[in-house]
């Protein structure tokens, strides 16, 4: 097991493991986050029932340990790979061939990109894990938790309602999200390239697979912050509860680009496929 860090494929494929299972995160997390739209559209509240399942118990705190320990797995790699590939390049480093002119924007540029992704993620833990989770893990442990906190910590809906109210939040996710998307269709591509997925036929869908994904998942997120910070002009989530109609009137224009975006990466997919 010891080629994993000493050869350079080995330390490439724990980055493409650790990187598709984040994928897998996040796949999954814009997904349920797409439920705090329709709870609020539809006056449900199956997204803080999710929140609720997901709190101070121990299957969601082996989870966020696991989540933790990817993260921290594909940084160290991703620092060790770059300065490998540094020290590999030496004097070279500035004389790039016609080849390495072609190399994408984000293939060069995934360290910084990474960075940006990082910094995003400490912010987003502020915003939301320490008001939900922490509270509830500190409450747990016998610390002493102001009583509107600890109520709060399972309103997932109240938390994303009251963040992108302000639009500098709006505006950071955004940026965040945008960190996100380069790095993702990289990322992703890279991974699949690892695995072998690397041949004349394979390499266009394998693009398009990554641009797809990458895509899917930061428009159901950019989604979120762009319907509550709408919403923050037309009414409470609560009130949209108790007026859907209007509620849904004033967020048509966002369901409808997000239908074309789909419809767009839908038709793509075909004529790729074709
Ligand atoms: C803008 C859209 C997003 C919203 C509304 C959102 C919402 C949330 C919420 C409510 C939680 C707390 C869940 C809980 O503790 O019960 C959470 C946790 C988390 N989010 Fe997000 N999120 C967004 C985007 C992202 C992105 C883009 C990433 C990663 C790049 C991310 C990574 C995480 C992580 C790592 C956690 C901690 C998970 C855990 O406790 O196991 N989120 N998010």
């Amino acid at each position: 097991m010891t080629w994993l860090s000493s050869s350079s494929i080995g330390r490439k494929v724990v980055m493409s493991v650790t990187g598709a299972a984040l994928v897998l995160f996040l796949l999954f997390h814009a997904t349920m986050n797409i439920f705090s739209i329709t709870d609020a559209m539809f006056g449900v509240e199956y997204y803080n029932a999710i929140c609720k399942f997901l709190g101070a118990n121990w299957y969601a705190l082996i989870a966020t340990v696991g989540l933790a320990f990817l993260v921290v797995v594909h940084i160290v790699y991703a620092f060790i790979i770059t300065v490998q590939n540094y020290r590999a390049r030496g004097t070279e480093r500035y004389a790039m061939s016609g080849r390495q002119k072609d190399v994408e924007w984000a293939s060069k540029n995934m360290l910084a990109l990474g960075i940006v992704v990082v910094l995003g993620i400490g912010l987003h833990l502020c915003n939301f894990w320490a008001k939900m989770q922490l509270i509830e893990l500190q409450h747990m442990l016998g610390a002493d938790v102001c009583h509107n906190a600890l109520e709060n910590a399972t309103n997932g809906v109240l938390i994303i309602k009251n963040t992108f109210a302000n639009p500098i939040y709006v505006v950071l996710y955004i940026v965040w999200l945008g960190g996100l998307w380069f790095h993702l269709t990289h990322g992703v591509w890279s991974a699949l390239h690892t695995m072998g997925w690397n041949n004349n036929t394979w390499m266009p869908r394998v693009k398009c697979i990554s641009n797809v994904v990458s895509t899917l998942v930061v428009v159901m997120f950019a989604a979120v912050v762009v319907f509550y910070f709408a919403a923050s002009f037309c009414c409470t989530a609560e009130c949209c509860a108790a007026h859907a109609h209007t509620c849904a009137e004033a967020v048509a224009p966002v369901v409808d680009t997000v239908q074309t975006v789909v419809e767009a990466v839908v038709d793509t997919v075909a004529v790729v496929a074709e």
